[in-house]
């Protein structure tokens, strides 16, 4: 027996991984992904991540992967067909026939994909008929082609409330169920008649990227009507966040071009095709998600991205900056097209042509410049405070660049930004990641670099190791592994239950940096709090933090740090054995972040300024290594 790619494919449409994997697995949501307990191997501690957006499981333990339909297969000791026969019912699919003389014309059941393959030919063939003429007239005004109109399979959605619904039932291929699932037809709440969603209206089919058809996009006839552009719902075919219109279509030219156009509409990136960019694409009506920007790398190494040159375009713009600072990857980047004043690509190759465009992507301006023009756009640097604002600004939003290396990079381009922006003016020879560091003062250790004398040493390393006693007793050690995000909710997590730690600790608990944004407000909200009550009681603290609106940061800091935390901070603890504690935390976490710059360092060609910078790490780690020992007691 075998099973057509797009049945299964439809398997795996339908039933979300999680969904399949969770009858077996205590899953726990994390962002975007479910962990739990690999079912493949013994585990204690969860390595077993289940992906709806991508539809795989994946264990980083023992590096079983597989879909829905691998699942079932190897957690139930079923046959092939068996698990597909289960899968099906599952997904209120039924099995295709197998009548077993007629192999060859046994059809399988009609699958959403047929539907809206289906429908998509229907469209087209009203746009050519009779009802169709208004709309063909309103794509002609466009100036679309009827070559153009073909590869697009522009179609008409007729002005009636039943012309699709009787044409497709008519057919008797389709239930009306399969037409409402698949967001053609709308449901009524109160239970009245379904009814065509799209009416009136100029169809773009938008396909996967196989190509197949998935979804619409339609386009008012009328000026009238509520809203100009009306897309299909997300369906179990269609997840908008996830695709690109003409992504299929613009694969073949991308890749032989190496380039990639993002327009803001369907009639944008038709237009341009038209004009001979075949190789442009548009998000499907909402702003550019993740996702979208990950699947434009897959395309070509630095896509450009058109968009209005007044300020909501601009802002626009800056949205997109922001939401791929944390995707940038060596090599891949993006590139921003500012269009005329109320154009968009598709007037702007109406009015001025092929080359006229070629001209305004050859002007796209690099993210690295976009991003450093929004810092720096409407404000004044006449003053040290607002240099010195500047320069803190851009260390923090830097931050945002999760990999390492476009990190430095990111670094140093900015910092020759700035010498040029102040002139002559004196400017600090810093790193500016440096900045955010709380044990910022390498270059001093390694005694190089001895004039970045104004940055503070963040604490005084004698009093701290005066304070730090023999911990054999405690179950300090544990504290050793754990991940970076539980470790910096511990550490603040310790100064909720011990505001006093401050009295003695502020400043290096202000300098710490923090990888999570949210806890590196929270700590700065601690900080506020605290500079302005000498004698800080627990439950003044907490309850400002939940009057600044952290409260949800705050408990989700207190459920998930407690766990770890309660065998050191108890109640029980002595004050010294908190603070003992507290202090050997941060020094874990600052030793992590050193080895994650050596080991950035470690893998490229250094020169001699990065040499030096490696030593000095180096150093600093043996430092700090020995002072962990050193707190967890010489006989370990
Ligand atoms: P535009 O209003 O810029 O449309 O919206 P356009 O592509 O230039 O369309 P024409 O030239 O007037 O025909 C850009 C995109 O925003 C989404 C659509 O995806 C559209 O292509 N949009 C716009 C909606 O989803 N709904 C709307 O009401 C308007
Ligand atoms: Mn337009």
């Amino acid at each position: 027996m075998t099973f057509t790619p797009d049945f299964l494919d439809e398997i795996r449409n339908r039933l979300p991984v999680s969904e399949v994997v969770g009858r077996k697995v205590r899953l726990t949501r994390k962002g975007r992904e479910h962990t739990g307990l690999c079912p493949f191997h013994n585990e204690k501690t969860p390595s077993f991540t289940v992906n709806d957006d991508k539809a795989f499981y994946h264990c980083f333990g023992c590096g079983a992967h597989g879909d829905v339909i691998n699942f079932v297969l190897e957690t139930e000791g079923l046959s092939f067909p068996e698990t597909i026969e289960r899968l099906a019912s599952q997904a209120g699919l039924q099995m295709p026939e197998f009548s077993p003389g007629d192999r060859q014309k046994s059809k399988v059941k009609k699958t959403l994909f047929d539907l809206m393959e289906t429908v998509t030919h229907w469209f087209e063939s009203q746009l050519a008929a009779q009802v169709g003429s208004e709309a063909r007239n309103y794509i002609q005004r466009r100036g679309l082609s009827a070559a153009t109109t073909r590869q697009f399979r522009l179609g008409f959605a007729p002005n009636s409330k039943m012309a699709l619904k009787d044409a497709m039932l008519a057919r008797e291929e389709f239930s009306e169920d399969m037409l409402i699932e698949a967001g053609m037809l709308i449901k009524p709440d109160d239970g009245g008649e379904s009814y065509d969603r799209f009416r009136n209206r100029i169809m773009f089919p938008i396909t996967d990227r196989q190509g197949r058809v998935v979804a619409f996009g339609g386009r008012a006839l009328s000026a009238q009507a509520k809203a100009k552009y009306l897309n299909s719902p997300e369906t179990p075919l269609f997840h908008k966040g996830r695709l690109l219109y003409n992504l299929s279509g613009a694969r073949k030219a991308a890749f032989e071009k190496g380039r990639l156009i993002i327009a803001e509409g369907y009639m944008d990136v038709i237009a341009l095709s038209q004009a001979g960019f075949p190789e442009s694409v548009a998000p499907l009506g909402t702003a550019v998600t993740e996702d979208q920007i990950r699947e434009m790398w897959r395309l070509a190494p630095e896509p450009f991205l058109c968009f209005d040159g007044d300020k909501a375009g601009k802002r626009a713009a800056i949205r997109v900056v922001e939401r791929s600072l944390g995707l940038l990857k060596p090599g891949h980047s993006l590139k921003f097209v500012y269009l005329p004043d109320g154009e968009d690509p598709d007037s702007f190759v109406a009015g001025h042509g092929q080359r006229a465009f070629e001209t305004l992507l050859a002007r796209g301006v690099p993210l690295a410049t976009v991003l450093w023009e929004e810092l720096t756009n409407d404000s004044d640097f006449d003053t040290p405070e607002q240099r010195a604002g500047l320069e803190q600004k851009i260390a923090r939003t830097l931050t945002e660049i999760k990999d390492q290396k476009i990190r430095l990079y990111y670094e140093s381009d900015f910092q020759k930004r700035l010498k040029n922006l102040f002139g002559d003016e004196f400017v600090p020879d810093i790193n500016l990641r440096e900045q955010n560091k709380a044990f910022g003062n390498r270059e001093n250790q390694s005694g190089r670099n001895a004039k970045n004398t104004y940055r503070k040493r963040p604490y005084n390393v004698n009093e701290q190791e005066k304070s730090i006693g023999n911990l054999n007793n405690t179950e300090i050690g544990k504290n050793a592994y754990l991940s970076v995000k539980d470790r910096e909710r511990l550490i603040i997590l310790t100064v909720l239950e011990h505001p006093w730690l401050l009295e003695r600790h502020e400043e290096l608990f202000a300098t710490l940096e923090f990888e999570s944004l949210e806890l590196d407000k929270t700590r700065n909200e601690i900080i506020r709090i605290a500079s302005r009550d000498s004698d800080l009681e627990k439950e003044t603290l907490r309850h400002q933090l939940f009057e600044n609106g952290l409260g949800q940061v705050v408990d989700t800091i207190s459920r998930q740090g407690v766990l770890t935390a309660q065998k050191f901070i108890g109640r029980n603890s002595s004050a010294e054995e908190t603070e003992e504690t507290w202090l050997h935390s941060i020094e874990l976490f600052h030793l992590e972040k050193i080895e994650k710059d050596i080991a950035i360092l470690g893998s490229k060609d250094l020169n001699e300024e990065e040499f030096a910078r490696l030593q000095a790490l180096l150093e600093e780690q043996l430092a700090s290594n020995k002072k962990i020992s050193d707190i967890l007691g010489k006989d370990t």
